[in-house]
């Protein structure tokens, strides 16, 4: 089984971004062939600042190993290392009436927060349907944010298979994580770098501490009960708790005599601790230079290799070889 997935490299990685795409791209590593990459020709869609593009791909590179993705089972690469991608999104755009792609909730956003309407951030859909198509992916994890796009892309391979016959690419499949499908963020809204309320996975201790207690919570005094429902300390928890935790953090909020500062901090260690390792194994990665350049190196190569075989096979399918 070939599965695929994509990170854009535009900012710090947050518990979303692991919950929603990270952990089930990690644990599926285990099922087949993982194909996971940088997105960086995507995260050109929303800004223009090369030294921190080029910063930002790193640090990914160095957050996406720390997570777990192992070099050894899965090829890990630059989006932008496989320049034929932007080949096959233009065969894609080829069939992809203009409707489908101005429907797009992720476009409309992005022109809303003011991001300029350019035509890249109105393809990125093409060019991420190239993304997975190129790769014969089959299952692509992603966060219930992306589920639009995977509709896109399934309805370009329909109409390229039936333009020019089954099997000119394959069909993939989105893998949406009902339990994490959304998380959410500090301020009760979806977690995002765009609105500012994330929970970086990495960090210093104390900032992170910090921005834990900038959850907003009611006025309920400290010696009252406290909803459980709609409660974003308890949503976050979750995350992070066993069910014996879980529980008595729930049984707290109903009894009363517990404040909100106290329950933070339950959520800040449970938060903390369950980085831990993820944070050692990134110390290791720091200190063996070298490393992260090599494996994007040798991934861009597999990834190469992969993508020419199937993009030989569209060529002939659309009549250009
Ligand atoms: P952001 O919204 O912070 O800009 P991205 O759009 O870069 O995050 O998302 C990267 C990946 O993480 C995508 O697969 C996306 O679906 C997932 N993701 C982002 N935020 C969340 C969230 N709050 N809950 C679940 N998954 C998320
Ligand atoms: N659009 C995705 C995001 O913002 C990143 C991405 C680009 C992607 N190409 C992809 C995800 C292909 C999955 C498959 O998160």
């Amino acid at each position: 089984m070939r599965i695929l997935t994509g990170l854009q490299p535009s900012g710090k990685l947050h518990v979303g971004n692991y919950f929603g795409a990270i952990k089930p791209a990690v644990e599926l590593q285990q099922q087949g062939e993982g194909f996971y990459f940088i997105a960086d020709y995507h995260a050109m869609t929303s800004g223009r600042d090369a030294a921190a593009l080029k910063a930002n791909i790193r640090e990914l590179a160095i957050d996406f190993l720390a997570c777990g993705l192992d070099p050894e089972k899965s090829v890990f690469f630059r989006q932008s290392a496989v320049p034929e991608v932007n080949e096959l999104a233009w065969i894609l755009s080829t069939v992809c009436p203009m409707p489908l792609l101005a429907k797009c909730h992720s476009y409309k956003d992005k022109v809303a927060q003011g991001i300029s309407p350019n035509h890249a951030l109105f393809a990125y859909p093409v060019l991420m349907a190239a993304d997975i198509l190129l790769y014969d992916s089959e299952k692509v994890p992603v966060g219930k944010d992306q589920k639009q796009h995977l509709e896109v892309t399934r309805s370009l391979a329909t109409k390229l298979n039936e333009a020019y016959g089954e099997g000119t690419v394959v069909m993939p499949e989105a893998i949406i994580k009902e339990e994490t499908e959304l998380v959410i963020g500090l301020d009760g809204r979806k977690m995002s770098k765009s609105y500012d309320n994330t929970l970086p996975i990495f960090g210093e201790e104390k900032q992170l501490r910090k921005w834990v207690m900038k959850i907003v919570t009611d006025s309920t005094p400290v010696e009252d009960p406290k909803s459980t429902e709609n409660s974003t300390i308890i949503a976050l928890y979750k995350l992070f708790a066993n069910e014996a935790e879980l529980g008595s953090m729930i049984a707290d909020h109903q009894r009363g005599g517990c404040g909100y500062g106290d329950f933070k901090k339950r959520l800040a260690d449970a938060y903390w601790d369950y980085f831990s390792e993820m944070r050692t194994r990134r110390e290791e990665i720091l200190k063996d230079t070298g490393y992260v350049d090599q494996v994007l190196k040798d991934g861009a190569n597999r990834a190469r290799e992969e993508a020419a075989k199937v993009l030989s096979r569209i060529r002939q399918a659309v009549g250009l070889a």
